[in-house]
């Protein structure tokens, strides 16, 4: 029978050394011993070869943390990138040359919208942006020398919902990559692979971390797309540290249990922000008054950690609201035990255009909630005195 989802997370595991231990230790090593000279020639012949040689190329934590999340999205195979941005980079670099061309969803995290804009177009790839909610947009940019079509699903400030089944058709109608960033979902909560994908990338930070301790990155997909990307990344050096993949594959094993309470407990804090006359505009894919709750309720198993909404006001209650907060920190992350706030537009996503930013929902109010595990009475207690402004 094949194992499920929770027992794939603990069970697959490094080979055990002679010392017998239970828990995968860390191979904090930056290279590795041969026996001869022609053992190290022949570990070199082959480039895609993974006998371990350098931790830049592989690593048995690096091995263990891919191997876990290719199971869990159901994917081929994968590389480990020193944080979630280090894999959005090394997988276009890899695959797109001077010319290519990226539809992408207008609403995507702020680093990867400074790529896309400030960099990309110093190596002549371009690209053009589809609104979330209108695919036929989307087919209307593919051009001839149009490569990818990337997204985020639920994005990010603005947890919209994007149809991946929809996205997955269109690609390869078009016969072009589909890359999906699954770092709001999870792949406990949602397969993109499943619905045609044919890459996915995760920050490791967020949730699968889960406890804002270290940064890391995965991209994951078809056999002969990752021996690409492994073998750009083996050359360009992003590969994650064995330190952090360590602490990101021990991590995944209570994946499916956080965000469970993670989902539980921020669909209770939505519900009673919904009912709060100073506070607009609450966006969480499993509430009903989501416009994709529908398609949320499709394609994810729970609605996630992370809520919008706007305080009424301006931007000077969104600010007088945060200021009130006891509890909850202000900060950049998410996916984290402790519930943090965010001001997209002063920070995370300052980058964008006012009229980009706009499109997109992320007005001077808007406020990102990233609920985390602590008791929802407590996170709600915190709110609700803070919205008292
Ligand atoms: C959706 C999304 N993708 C990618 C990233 C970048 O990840 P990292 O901070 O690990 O580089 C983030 C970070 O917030 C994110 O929210």
């Amino acid at each position: 029978m094949r194992k499920k989802f929770e027992t794939k997370a603990i069970r697959t595991q490094m080979e055990r050394s002679k010392n017998s231990e239970h828990s995968s230790p860390i191979y904090l090593t930056s290279s590795f011993v041969f026996d001869t000279a022609e053992d190290m020639s022949s570990a070199f012949t082959e480039e895609e070869n993974k006998t371990n040689i350098y931790s830049r190329f592989t690593n048995p934590n690096n091995t263990e943390f891919i191997q876990k999340i290719t199971q869990m999205e159901g994917a081929e195979d994968g590389v480990a990138f020193a944080s979630g941005m280090g894999a959005i980079y090394s997988t276009f670099a890899a695959f797109l040359n001077s010319g290519d061309h990226i539809v992408s969803c207008n609403s995507i995290f702020g680093s990867t919208h400074t790529l896309f804009t400030k960099y990309f177009p110093k190596w002549n790839i371009l690209t053009s942006y589809f609104p979330f909610s209108n695919l036929k947009v989307a087919e209307s940019l593919i051009q001839e020398n149009t490569k990818c079509i990337y997204a985020e699903s639920p994005t990010n400030p603005g947890v919209d919902i994007l149809d991946l089944e929809a996205l997955g058709k269109l690609a390869k109608k078009y016969n072009i990559l589909l890359i999906i960033d699954n770092c709001f979902a999870t792949p406990y909560l949602q397969k993109p692979i499943s619905f045609g994908a044919d890459l996915v990338i995760h920050s490791a930070t967020k949730l699968m971390d889960g406890q804002g301790r270290v940064l890391g990155g995965v991209t994951v997909g078809k056999k002969e797309l990752i021996k690409e990307l492994f073998l750009f990344t083996r050359n360009s050096g992003a590969s994650l540290s064995p330190f952090n993949a360590w602490i990101l594959s021990k991590s995944l094993e209570t994946l499916s249990l956080r965000v469970d309470r993670h989902s539980n407990n921020a669909l209770k804090i939505a519900y009673q922000l919904e009912k709060q006359k100073n506070v607009n505009r609450v966006k969480y894919p499993f509430l009903k008054s989501h416009p994709q709750y529908n398609l949320a309720k499709k394609q994810m198993l729970k609605g996630g950690n992370i809520i919008s909404f706007e305080v009424e006001g301006g931007l000077k209650a969104a600010r007088a609201f945060m200021n009130s907060i006891k509890m909850c920190s202000i900060s950049a992350n998410l996916g984290d035990s402790r519930t943090i706030i965010t001001h997209p537009a002063s920070s995370t996503h300052s980058k964008l255009s006012l009229e980009d930013r706009l499109k997109i929902g992320i007005t001077d109010n808007m406020i990102r909630l990233s609920v985390g595990l602590e008791h929802h009475e407590d996170i709600w207690n915190d709110i609700k005195n803070a919205l008292k402004i």
